[in-house]
């Protein structure tokens, strides 16, 4: 809802109030995001302020009382008394002075059409802020959607040049002056393999940067965070959260001044950013997603799974139970042939799998990473018949079948590179630095883009493909600022022409796994590849720390074979699937090498996955405070739930343990029941020997052969509880101890874990 009175601006979402008001010189003063207040509040909650401090520079000579550097602002603006930092800079006649004052505002049912980046859509109202610089030709428009369900407001602006060109240095997509004391920001940090770690901080006066310059989101740093008061918990207390619709170098900072503003600002990247805007044109930022609560960070992360699933996913596949996919890289890599591939597709099929995925390798002279990027013909010697008729066969086993492509990378040892070098982009004088073998298209070329247009787009339609693995293997280079808004507007114009005509197709992005796990690329695949750190233990990490701003089914999430081929630790099976079944679910290795013990474990996992898989991709998400060594996690519907124990490391003579579910009716009774899995008997070497009836070599072929078809069933675990004494924790069953064995014991295991399932009884 949004309310207007005096000049006050209320915007009001279920649970959220963002206010603020044009104040008496015409600037958007900033006045609270946080709960829910009346309008008639701005006066009580805005600053005051009745003397002019020592240093103070005044707007009006004649008014001590108003100084812009402490006021909190709606666009921040340098030249004029704020010392804060500019939301914007622009460059006339070397003047960077801008002082943007009040026009007039309009209110729009529904979304803002505004062309040229991908954004949110459906929401309830959008408010328009027209603004006009004092004495400059230009125009800034500052824009406010509104998602009350949701508890989200999204913002951006748009500068408009009147006079003649000018140089754009820096233009924000928001700015956020909060009034709030005491605050630790959390933002996810990483590099490939391990990425969107969070890393929390104090904010304390100076300017905290979260940026990327790789020419994409990047792995380094993704682009939400959040900022709590340092008394927030996973559960309880304030917490703000913010996220940018884009997929190049963002920039955003967190800049406590002296005299306790907090501001907030996030958008495009600035450094190195010189944008010349022609008269009579315009510079639209990327939106940027806002959301509060003041019931901790599980709540924030539900407003954005909710946002992401209802108002940035598109296609078919919005809402629609994702497939569970088998991927021939883990396994296969570039050594593959059509038998080993259907072999592959085959037994995926009778363990229950949906998709089969034909990743890396398939074309052109890609044998390995140093050549065939940028062709499409298929490497019939791999493939005799090509892919249409590998498409065929996969299809009639009964499977979906989809395919790897990195359509916006060239090598320069390719048919493509050969007949078109200059679809490259190298700097010109300058010898090429490449990343993984490869150099990057030009996207800012239209005949670049029509040609990955036509290519992709002819691979989808004629060879009957259900689903995409779009990669991108490396980092730009020497070329960003205003060049990387336009090639990420081209990268935009080339997913728009391809997948929004085929909203059948599954789109999966990928860039060296997570390098690119963003609101914009989620604009047009529904899901993105999390990492191609496979090993469970890492993502644990890896996806607590997605987990915070983006929804399982966002997030895809494979079993691959132990040891893990990134660490080189062993994990049990059941870990790989508990964590990875909090995603869409993938399998990724050679299930030749699977012993009939492991196949079966699979069959029931996916089978389980399949029955459970609503409440998997699109249950409700929890995060529990970490306890000893471990992590746990629920997803629930509100009527059911499924809980994951993983531990890190086992202790001697362990203290009990609890298991907490949220989100269930507290007068209801459950019952909770453990999943059924087995353990490979080797887990419990020599000790084998006081469980045999008849004294054998526990280290011999025997047992080996035994355990290849055989393993010891976990402890079945039942229990009945309400709802609140579920919200309270229950105690589980003994862990093994050392000192005996019966079929209650919990067989803990490093890096063993426990999956739940609670049902209403
Ligand atoms: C990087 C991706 O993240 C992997 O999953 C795989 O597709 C390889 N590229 C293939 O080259």
């Amino acid at each position: 809802m949004i309310s207007v009175k005096d000049r006050t601006f209320l915007l009001d979402t279920e649970n959220t109030s963002y206010l603020f008001r044009i104040d008496k010189y015409n600037h958007p003063e900033h006045i609270h995001y946080g709960n829910r207040v009346r309008i008639e509040d701005a006066e009580a909650l805005a600053y005051k302020h009745f003397i002019s401090y020592g240093t103070t520079v005044l707007y009006d000579e004649k008014d001590e009382t108003y100084c812009l550097d402490h006021l909190p602002m709606e666009y921040g603006t340098y030249g004029r008394g704020d010392f804060k930092t500019p939301s914007i800079e622009c460059e006339i006649d070397g003047s960077y002075t801008l002082d943007f004052l009040y026009d007039s505002y309009e209110i729009i049912e529904g979304d803002m059409k505004i062309d040229g980046l991908p954004s949110s859509y459906g929401c309830e109202k959008t408010l328009v802020l027209h603004l006009k610089e004092a004495v400059k030709p230009l125009r800034l428009d500052l824009f406010y959607a509104v998602y009350p369900k949701e508890d989200v407001i999204t913002r951006r602006a748009v500068l408009y040049n009147d006079g003649e060109e000018v140089i754009l240095h820096k233009m924000m997509s928001c700015c956020l002056d909060l009034t709030e004391k005491e605050l630790v920001s959390g933002s996810l940090h990483g590099a490939w393999d391990k990425e969107t770690h969070l890393e929390e901080r104090e904010i304390v006066p100076g300017t905290l940067v979260l940026s990327s310059r790789t020419g994409f989101s990047s792995a380094k740093n993704n682009p939400a965070f959040f900022i709590r008061r340092k008394d927030t918990d996973e559960d309880h207390g304030k917490v703000w959260g913010f996220n940018l619709v884009w997929t190049g170098e963002h920039h955003s900072s967190i800049s406590l001044d002296e005299y306790g503003i907090c501001r907030v600002e996030t958008g495009i990247n600035h450094e190195r950013f010189s944008y010349p805007l022609k008269k009579g044109t315009s510079f639209l930022t990327p939106e940027a997603v806002l959301s509060y609560s003041d019931k901790g960070l599980n709540n924030l992360s539900s407003h954005f799974h909710h946002f992401i699933r209802e108002h940035i996913t598109r296609s078919d596949w919005k809402k629609k139970e994702r497939p569970v996919l088998i991927n021939s890289w883990e396994g296969f890599g570039f050594d593959f042939n059509k038998d080993g591939l259907l072999k592959l597709a085959s037994s995926a099929k009778k363990l229950g799998m949906e998709l089969f995925v034909l990743d890396d390798g398939w074309f052109g002279r890609r044998n390995s990473d140093l050549r065939g990027l940028g062709d499409y013909d298929p490497n019939t010697r791999k493939i005799p018949g090509g892919i249409k008729s590998l498409s065929k066969e996969i299809h009639d086993m009964g499977m979906l079948f989809g395919i790897w492509v990195e359509p916006e990378a060239i090598n320069t040892d390719s048919a493509l590179y050969e007949a078109h070098p200059e679809y490259a982009l190298v700097e010109e004088g300058r010898k090429p630095v490449l990343g993984r073998h490869e150099l990057l298209m030009d996207l800012t070329r239209q005949d670049v883009r029509d040609y990955i247009v036509e290519n992709v787009s002819k691979l989808i339609d004629d060879n009957h493909v259900d689903y995409i693995k779009w990669d991108m293997n490396r980092h730009h280079c020497g070329i960003s600022g205003a060049y990387d808004y336009e090639y990420i507007g081209g990268l935009y114009d080339v997913l728009e022409r391809i997948f929004t005509p085929r909203p059948h197709v599954l789109f999966e992005s990928c860039a060296s796994g997570g390098n690119r796990f963003d609101l914009g690329m989620l604009c047009y695949s529904p899901q993105i590849w999390s990492s191609d750190d496979t090993d469970p233990i890492e993502r644990l990490d890896i996806q607590k720390g997605l987990s915070c701003f983006y929804p399982q089914s966002a997030m895809g999430a494979h079993v691959s074979a132990s040891p893990h081929s990134q660490t080189l630790r062993k994990t049990p099976l059941e870990t790989r699937f508990a964590v990875a079944a909090l995603g869409c679910l993938g399998y990724e290795l050679d299930l030749g090498r699977l012993t009939p013990l492991e196949k079966s474990e699979i069959a029931h996992q996916v089978a389980y996955y399949k029955e459970n898989r609503a409440l998997f991709q699109y249950g409700d998400f929890y995060r529990f405070p970490k306890e000893e060594d471990y992590e746990c996690f629920e997803v629930t519907d509100g009527k059911k739930a499924a809980a994951v124990k993983v531990r890190r490391s086992v202790h001697a003579a362990p203290i009990f343990d609890k298991l907490l579910i949220k989100g269930l009716d507290p007068e209801k009774i459950y019952s909770i029941t453990s999943r059924d899995h087995n353990h490979t008997i080797d887990s419990f070497g020599h000790l084998l020997q006081h469980a045999l009836p008849v004294k054998v070599n526990t280290d011999g072929s025997l047992i080996k052969a035994v355990g290849r078809i055989k393993g010891l069933s976990a402890a079945k675990q039942e229990y009945t509880a309400s709802g609140s004494a579920l919200e309270n924790g229950i105690l589980l069953d003994n862990l093994f101890l050392g000192t005996g064995y019966n079929e209650h014991l919990r067989i803990p295991l490093d890096y063993g874990s426990d999956m739940y399932l609670i049902k209403e009884k």
